[in-house]
């Protein structure tokens, strides 16, 4: 595929018509649907957890996209695998066994990914380069929609792009989660991005195809 995945976050969506929601940007072209699974511990916030993407999951075959921003999210895996999570991305700073819970996802039959914080160093997760299906770069520090993007992120985007170059593997995506919008989705695709997570700017417009189509038009480098 020669354009940007783009993944709308649900955190953004209508929580009280959530079903219309999802079949809304189903329909206007979205590639995934991010899940932001929040504990009250790791992040400030709470959300929603495997009951509710069991009860979405009847309705769609869009891959699910879950982003677990809890501590010891290792707990969570067989959860998730049995509500049909297809990616489970855990945050590097919540498991000091992240290679052990990477490992369990990918044997459970999920694409398992690494998420990293915005003042955490790439090389926190070089070593699992090596072994992870999905990067997920948070150009916001985690918790809530509609914050600023922080621009140094772009730095870290190229970094990792170009370590999983040198280890062979420049086909892993990168995604990047946080103030993603047309102008900053260019950037990030520029530095090596090549899923666009989006809550507010796509959940945002009045008409969802419009934001969608002009991230899905962004030129990959
Ligand atoms: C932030 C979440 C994001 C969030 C992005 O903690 O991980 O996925 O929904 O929202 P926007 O696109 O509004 O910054
Ligand atoms: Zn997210």
């Amino acid at each position: 595929i020669d354009r940007p995945l783009v993944a709308p976050s649900l955190l953004s969506a209508d929580f009280a018509r959530l079903l219309e929601d999802v079949r809304d940007v189903e329909a206007k072209g979205a590639d995934w649907l991010h899940w932001d699974v929040m504990d009250g511990h790791f992040v400030p916030n709470l959300t929603f957890g495997p009951p509710v993407v069991k009860a979405l999951r009847r309705h769609t075959d869009l891959f699910f996209d879950v982003h677990l921003m809890v501590e010891a999210p290792q707990r969570l895996l067989e959860a998730f695998r049995d509500v049909g999570a297809d990616a489970f991305t855990l945050h590097i700073e919540a498991d000091p066994h992240a290679h052990r819970a990477i490992k369990a996802a990918q044997s459970m039959g999920m694409k398992a990914g690494i998420s990293l914080n915005p003042s955490t160093p790439c090389e926190a997760i070089r070593p699992l380069l090596h072994e992870v299906d999905l990067v997920l770069v948070m150009s916001v520090n985690p918790g809530f929609g509609g914050q600023a993007f922080i621009p140094w992120v772009k730095d870290k985007v190229a970094r990792i792009r170009k370590m999983l170059v040198e280890l062979g593997r420049p086909h892993v995506p990168i995604s990047v989660d946080g103030g993603i919008n047309a102008e900053t989705g260019r950037e990030v695709v520029e530095a090596g991005a090549t899923v666009l997570v989006a809550g507010t700017y796509v959940f945002g417009a009045k008409d969802r195809g419009e934001p969608i189509a002009a991230l899905k038009s962004i030129p990959l480098p």
